[in-house]
């Protein structure tokens, strides 16, 4: 990173993105932790079933079980990305994070004592519970990170909100393995392991200081946001910010709090509503939980010899292109990235439909078909894995933004899920070439971000915002994406 970034970069910054992105951590885990164990929970469930009825469980009951506890993860997720503005405002950012940490609480003790108590009862409500608190922190997290950071880190420390998921999706993984926890003894450890994260923020938590933009224009707290803001920065003249915060506060008082209907009806938040949602649909739709949720069984079919290793690679080059994408987002610009990402996860597509579709004739084609899967990956996490959930907090301003996480959140926590629960019977009608769907959606959100996304790339907030004002007031669409990133964009490098 060139040294005008390093500089911003401060002890107590770090601090506080970093316990807060614990919670990201946890989405991830708890995302990736049930699929590795299915066989042996399955086991258990079956068991429990024979203790109480004295027969074995019918196959439809048990996928009917199955099915539930893996998918009611998404449920409470779109239940609590949709409550997000319920909190946010009356206990602050960072004070709901804390207190989100109840829900995680509970989760793991209804989790881990599933099988000592005799009840996958127990286990679908934890996973909903914890459901819930992975919906919270996906607006909760990008909020509180895009309010603390200066405008030129906003990018790479939002990116830091899809780290800390693909690191949790990854020790899922690892940690599931038969040899480590993914057995039967230890299974119910497993799924409670996601208490340790939460006792490690409730510590750090306290430690870190609420959203100075929060005290500022939602408190009128002007003292306190300016002390915040100087340990945050680690300078004494954060006069720029303050000014800065001031004039989005002004623009604010008209706007004062924003419910979700408002979001809808005022034709001043359409456009980056439109683009807001959009962007969370192609970071589902492109596909990429078809292979989180089942590349053990994809690499089974491609014909894959050791398919848990290959979910495993899976996840390690996840992590590495987040990383990638967390050290160029500043210089390359939202736009670009996603536009490329995009693109490269549709080429990936066609190139692992062909694998597939030509397996029988060819057995090496399951070498391109995990060349093309990691291909796939990779290019989600330079764009549409990071850049879809900071993205939303800079396209609003205050008083908008904690409806409008709401209502993207729910949004991609939607698609999460129908993605979820129809991939496996779409894939039984379309076989091979079910990977061509995808290829579709992909090029279709290639084409909405080339003509309506704008670069908000080191702008701040308060230009963001005037940006979408002015073409809605001085007629419609005058401005090409490229003429509003020309409206500050590059001015501070
Ligand atoms: C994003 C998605 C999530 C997905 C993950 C994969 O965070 O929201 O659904 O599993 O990326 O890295």
């Amino acid at each position: 990173l060139p040294a005008r970034f390093l500089l911003q970069i401060t002890f107590p910054l770090m601090m506080s993105v970093g316990a807060a992105v614990i919670g990201s951590l946890q989405f991830g885990y708890n995302s990736g932790v049930i699929n590795a164990p299915q066989k042996i929970i399955e086991t258990f469930i079956n068991e429990t079933w024979y203790d109480r009825y004295k027969e074995p469980i019918p196959k439809s009951a048990l996928t009917i079980i199955w099915s539930i506890t893996i998918s009611i993860f998404s449920v409470g997720g779109m239940i609590g990305s949709f409550s997000v503005g319920l909190f946010v405002n009356r206990l602050g950012r960072r004070n709901s994070m804390l207190t989100a940490n109840v829900l995680a609480f509970i989760a793991a003790a209804l989790m881990g004592f599933s099988k000592i108590a005799n009840s996958w009862e127990m286990l679908i409500i934890g996973r909903f519970v914890i459901g819930l608190h992975s919906g919270l922190s996906t607006g909760f997290v990008p909020m509180y990170v895009g309010e603390v950071s200066p405008t030129a880190l906003r990018g790479a420390l939002g990116t830091l909100h899809q780290l800390g998921i693909v690191v949790g999706i990854l020790i899922a993984q690892v940690f599931g393995l038969e040899m480590i926890m993914g057995n039967h003894g230890m299974w119910p450890l497993l799924l409670s392991f996601t208490f340790i994260p939460a006792v490690i923020q409730c510590v750090l938590l306290p430690l870190c200081p609420e959203s100075p933009r929060f005290l500022l224009i939602n408190k009128n707290e002007e003292n306190k946001a300016k002390t915040i803001l100087k340990k945050l920065r680690g300078t004494t003249d954060v006069s720029a910010d303050m000014q800065e915060m001031k004039e989005e506060s002004r623009q604010m008082m008209r706007e004062k709090k924003v419910t979700i209907m408002d979001l809808f009806r005022s034709p001043l938040y359409r456009q980056p509503l439109l683009i807001a949602v959009m962007l969370q649909l192609s970071q589902q739709l492109s596909g990429i939980n078809a292979v989180f949720y089942f590349s053990t069984l994809i690499f089974e079919k491609a014909g894959v010899e050791q398919p848990v290793y290959a979910t495993i690679g899976t996840g390690v080059v996840n992590t590495a292109f987040t990383v990638v994408s967390l050290f160029v987002v500043e210089r390359a610009g939202r736009r670009s990235l996603q536009l490329l990402g995009v693109l490269g996860m549709a080429g990936s597509a066609v190139l692992l439909t062909i694998a597939l579709a030509l397996l029988e004739q060819l057995k090496w084609m399951s070498y391109v078909s995990i060349v093309s899967i990691f291909a796939f990956v990779a290019f989600f996490e330079i764009g549409p894995g990071p850049i879809p959930w900071f993205i939303v907090a800079e396209l609003f301003s205050q008083g908008p933004r904690p409806s409008a996480m709401a209502v993207a959140g729910f949004c991609n926590w939607t698609s999460n899920f129908i993605v979820g629960m129809g991939f496996q019977y779409v894939e039984e009608l379309c076989g091979p070439y079910v990977f061509i769907i995808f290829v579709a959606f992909l090029l279709f959100f290639f084409i909405f971000t080339y003509f309506r996304v704008p670069e908000t790339k080191g702008r701040t907030f308060d230009d963001i915002a005037a940006g979408f004002r002015q073409p809605a007031a001085g007629g419609a669409e005058k401005h090409s994406p490229e003429e509003l990133n020309s409206l500050g964009a590059d001015s501070q490098l």
